[in-house]
């Protein structure tokens, strides 16, 4: 017999935060954590066993919820996923199947945002090469030309440095706000300029504009089949010499080897990345460029927006289960 609404269970593939659990506690809803470990992904077989056996899945982005993942139980209520990229999951197959899939946008705008600039301001201030130069013992005396960086703000002579953020959703406008607080002057290629208009400060220009006039540039689109490699050779041989590039959206939005390539000759003159195109493996002779600073897929890894994240994803699996609508529902059926 199938079962009932209220007998219905979630298969949380990872332990998330303890407030998203705690939703779930509350509506009395039934669940499994697949995996119990911060450093590693679901193993295949316990995520294709767990969805065999549940009728929610609550998801996160390092499980691939593919065909063969969805396709495993025809009783699949719905997909929740504790993140706002879906590019781990295969919404044509869950559309297909009349699955629908909710994401946790939003809460992670602000969080995400800072990193991004925290990244733009490490690369460019050599924040992290002057920390290792400080443990390593060489700061034996202060030296006017030693770890010298780039300018952020105006500064001395009053001009403004040029940020270029890719995509103006939720997360490029809260960087946009931050760049503004800087002084610095704005250009924003979108394929929605509407969303732009209320923007104080903003110019829209298209793509080749922003590559050829930012010192900054910082990508903010999702990771979708249209978005790949949307920087390659090509893109990054257009910025202008000595620019910085931040990717704190997808890996797959950059072609990593010809980044490496382009840093490797200085003509992109630094990257900050959060996020890498075969993750959480880097592109070969990436970790040796002294001009990048790499960080571990943190954008959204501050304890309350974490905890904002599980509950959303736990409410969606909630709706799921009692055969309800969810918020924030991103496709699927
Ligand atoms: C997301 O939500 O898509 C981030 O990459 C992780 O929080």
């Amino acid at each position: 017999m199938p079962p009932t609404p209220d007998a219905a269970s979630v298969f949380v593939t990872r332990r998330i935060p303890e407030a998203g659990l705690e939703v779930l506690r509350a509506a009395g809803i039934r669940f499994e954590i697949g995996h119990d470990d911060e450093e590693s992904a679901t193993p295949r077989p316990v995520l294709l066993d767990g969805v065999a056996r549940h009728d929610v899945l609550l998801s996160l982005l390092t499980e691939a919820v593919d065909r063969e993942v969805l396709e495993r139980n025809p009783r699949l209520r719905g997909v929740s996923q504790m993140a706002v990229g879906v590019d781990n999951i295969d919404l044509e197959t869950a559309a297909r199947l009349g699955v629908p899939v909710a994401h946790t946008p939003g809460v992670l705008t602000d969080a995400t945002a800072d990193l991004a600039f925290t990244l733009l301001l490490a690369v460019a201030r050599r924040v992290v090469e002057s920390h290792a130069y400080t443990l390593a013992g060489r700061f034996t005396c202060w030296g006017p030309n030693l770890l010298l960086g780039r300018g952020v703000g105006p500064g001395p002579d009053g001009t403004p440095k040029t940020l270029g953020i890719v995509g103006f959703g939720r997360i490029g406008r809260a960087m946009a706000r931050r760049a503004a607080g800087f002084g610095m002057r704005i250009l924003v290629s979108t394929r929605s300029p509407e969303t732009a208009q209320d923007a104080p400060g903003v110019e829209v220009v298209e793509f080749d504009e922003l590559l050829r006039r930012s010192d900054f540039v910082s990508l903010h689109v999702p990771g979708t089949a249209a978005t790949r490699h949307l920087i390659g050779a090509d893109e990054l041989a257009r910025m202008r010499a000595g620019a910085v590039l931040i990717n704190t959206a997808r890996g797959t939005v950059v072609d990593e080897a010809a980044l490496v390539e382009a840093l490797r000759s200085g003509h992109v003159g630094g990257a900050g990345l959060d996020v890498y195109e075969r993750e959480p493996e880097l592109a070969p002779g990436l970790a040796e460029l002294p001009n990048v600073v790499l960080l571990p897929h943190v954008g959204s890894a501050t304890a309350e927006t974490r905890d904002h994240m599980a509950v959303l994803a736990a409410g969606a699996a909630v709706a799921f289960a009692r055969g309800e609508r969810a918020g924030n529902l991103v496709g699927g059926g």
